[in-house]
């Protein structure tokens, strides 16, 4: 039996943090989804197809990958998907007590769903999508943060006034 994964997420945009956590969760599981899901509480910079465009572009060496974009309760779309995990990634104290109330949520909903934390490797405990974006705005240099594809979209984003996004 193959075990699946889903990594969820707003991937607003994929950043080098995540692209880690995708690499060792592979060798856990044999398969991971990378499904773009909706964060009510966020609003995104990029639509989703961008995000999807961007995650394809940087995933594009990786085997054992899937990715996908849905819009609904994240245990429900598991158990479509025959995962029986959700994989995160936990970065620092701060991020523990909405991954902790998120994860028994869902353990709530869907006991047969186990979420996975992996910590995030040293390199990447100060990124976040958020911050990137906040350095990408005022022209701060983000190489080695994302992607390639990222740096290129980000730079595009805020060509104009930064005040215009
Ligand atoms: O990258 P993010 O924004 O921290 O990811 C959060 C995400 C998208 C995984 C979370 O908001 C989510 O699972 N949304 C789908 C709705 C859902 O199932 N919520 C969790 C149970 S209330």
């Amino acid at each position: 039996m193959q075990r699946i994964a889903i990594y969820p997420g707003s991937f607003d945009p994929v950043t080098n943090g995540h692209l880690d956590i995708i690499k060792r969760g592979l060798k856990l599981f044999d398969k991971i989804i990378v499904t773009i899901l909706i964060n009510p509480s966020k609003t995104s910079l990029f639509n989703i197809t961008e995000r999807v465009e961007m995650l394809e572009n940087s995933l594009q060496h990786f085997s054992g990958i899937e990715i996908d974009t849905y819009n609904g309760l994240l245990v429900d779309y598991a158990v479509q998907k025959n995962a029986t995990g959700i994989l995160r990634g936990m970065r620092a104290v701060s991020d523990f007590e909405y991954e902790f109330q998120m994860a028994l949520m869902n353990r709530k909903l869907n006991r047969n769903v186990q979420t996975v934390f992996l910590m995030t490797g040293l390199r990447w405990i100060f990124t976040s999508s958020s911050i990137i974006k906040e350095a990408a705005r005022f022209g701060g240099k983000i190489n080695g943060m994302v992607p390639p594809i990222v740096n290129k979209k980000l730079k595009e984003k805020f060509a104009t006034s930064p005040d215009r996004r």
